[in-house]
């Protein structure tokens, strides 16, 4: 199995797994953990992850700031990824996209003031808009690629036809869409591509928002300023089908002795060669499951009785 990528330009190593630090923002995720969401991140440094995914959005900030603060001099020890193009229209109440040149040049600049960074290794354009073409965006990226303000362009929630017509402007290293146990479509849609053009394909959303835990069940409830209230995923149907193969392979965890959403993360970087994946953590003790065994192999028994499960 390939334990590391090289991204492109950069010649930085990642491995398999990245830690992902949106609900270490706290907001959007129910209640904020404040200071144990710094050492949940900590915590994944200290367990091998050299690869921490964060973005301007986060938090408004709060999640850089907080990836700071859990890494220190560390940062320079790992691949540190952001993104920009979005914004929060305080007045509507709502995040706006918006990755023209203008709102990408100035994001740029504080998520390096907020990281405390000369150069970010690896920087997203969060969300395709509804005015910037991906010939203007990349355009944008690779000036900031230029002045040395970024050093490695990704592109996250891109089309792949975007992204095709992307890799003819200048070099994608990274592009980011969700991927996970119970959503394995994007595999389909995205590996391909992502292997012609040398590009690591990011999965976000590692858990499925915490499903993949085997914490929530059928009466999940969530306050409304969590945004998986609102999550098609854990409603109706859709939940009952999650909650079924959460089920089974909670099974296949406990007869392997490890956590579930040790085994969700370690059984998808088998079963796609290409992936790296993200998975958040809100406590140490959530990061500290999360990480437990998480480059010991799996397997080919287990394997076969997850893509049963998952009727693969
Ligand atoms: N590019 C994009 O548009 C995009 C979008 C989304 C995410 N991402 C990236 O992908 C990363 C990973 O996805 P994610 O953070 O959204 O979701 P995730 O990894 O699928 O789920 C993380 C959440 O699950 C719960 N959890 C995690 N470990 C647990 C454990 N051991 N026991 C119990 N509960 C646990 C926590 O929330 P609770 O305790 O509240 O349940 C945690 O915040 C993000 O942090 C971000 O970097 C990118």
């Amino acid at each position: 199995m390939i334990s590391k990528f090289i991204i492109k330009d950069i010649g930085l190593s990642i491995g398999r797994y990245g830690f992902g630090c949106a609900a270490s923002g706290g907001h959007g995720w129910g209640e904020d953990t404040g200071q144990l969401a710094v050492e949940a991140i900590r915590v994944a440094f200290d367990n091998g992850i050299d690869f921490f995914d964060t973005s301007d959005i986060y938090g408004l900030g709060v999640s850089e700031e907080r990836l700071y603060s859990a890494l220190g001099d560390d940062r320079h020890k790992v691949v540190i990824a952001t993104k920009g193009g979005m914004y929060r229209d305080q007045a509507q109440g709502r995040s706006v996209r918006d990755c023209s040149k203008k709102r990408l040049t100035s994001a740029v600049e504080y998520s390096l003031k907020r990281l405390r960074l000369e150069t970010i290794p690896l920087y997203y354009a969060h969300w395709p808009d509804k005015i910037s073409t991906i010939e203007e965006i990349m355009g944008t990226l690779m000036g900031l690629r230029q002045e040395g303000k970024i050093q490695a362009i990704g592109l996250s929630n891109f089309s792949p036809e975007d992204v095709s017509r992307a890799c003819k402007i200048g070099p994608v290293a990274a592009v980011q869409a969700r991927l996970n146990l119970l959503m394995l479509d994007n595999a389909h849609n995205y590996l391909k591509l992502c292997q012609e053009h040398g590009i690591i394909f990011v999965a976000w959303g590692g858990l499925c928002d915490g499903l993949l835990t085997g914490k929530y069940g059928i009466k999940a409830k969530f306050s409304t300023t969590d945004h998986r209230s609102r999550a098609p995923h854990f409603q109706g149907r859709a939940l009952i089908r999650n909650l079924e193969i959460v089920q089974q392979l909670g099974e296949v965890s406990k007869r392997l002795r490890v956590p579930l959403s040790s085994l969700a993360l370690r059984a998808l970087v088998h079963m796609y060669e290409k992936v790296c994946v993200l998975f958040g953590a809100k406590t140490p003790e959530q990061a500290l499951q999360n990480c437990q065994d998480l480059n010991v192999p799996l397997s080919q028994d287990v394997i076969a009785r997850v893509r049963s499960i998952l009727y693969l």
